[in-house]
């Protein structure tokens, strides 16, 4: 696939089918996020690629709006440090939110649908994945292939239009 076409087949996918990855595909996409740029490229994530069913089962209940989740193939936990300083806490999540989005990219590359969710629960994610107390995840992204429709790009996304969004030299 071309970029602008993974771009354009991207979308939040809620169902999948019972099809897993290839360990291959799964390390290309996994690579994928860990190839993104961060700031002073520290690189503040690690990722947690949860494929046990009982455990997919038991991260799902983060909350309600991540309960799809545990049909996926598997689950990326996307895992941040906990930080006090706040500058720092919001560089960290643009850049996670940024591996985040090229993860998902390269996946619809590999016609594979991804889904974020959020994590809300957090002292669930830890015990579910054996975090250590200075750690948090700071997204979940499910990972598999979608039931409803594959991945191809969609002519008309439901976005705001180019020119209410973009204005030139002054606001
Ligand atoms: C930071 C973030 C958190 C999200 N959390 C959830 C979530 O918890 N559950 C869910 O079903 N979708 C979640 N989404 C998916 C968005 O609702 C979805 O991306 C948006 O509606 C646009 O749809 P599209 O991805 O199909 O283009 C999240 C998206 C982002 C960027």
């Amino acid at each position: 696939m071309d970029t602008w076409d993974a771009i354009t087949s991207r979308r939040q996918v809620r169902s999948f089918t019972d099809q897993p990855i290839p360990e291959g595909v799964l390390g290309r996409i996994l690579d994928g996020a860990r190839l993104s740029p961060s700031g002073s490229n520290r690189q503040p994530w690690d990722f947690v690629v949860v494929r046990d069913p009982e455990q997919k089962e038991r991260l799902s209940a983060v909350w309600r709006g991540a309960a799809f989740t545990a049909d996926a193939a598997c689950v990326v936990a996307m895992v941040q440090p906990i930080v006090d300083d706040e500058a720092r806490e919001l560089m960290n999540r643009f850049d996670v939110g940024q591996a985040a989005l090229q993860l998902a990219v390269v996946a619809a590359d590999e016609r594979v649908g991804s889904g974020l969710a959020a994590c809300r629960d957090q002292d669930l994610a830890r015990e579910v994945l054996g975090l250590p107390e200075d750690r948090f995840v700071a997204i979940l992204v499910a990972l598999g292939y979608p039931a409803d429709r594959p991945m191809e790009p969609i002519k008309s996304l439901d976005r705001r239009p180019l020119d209410e969004v973009v204005r030139f030299d002054r606001w």
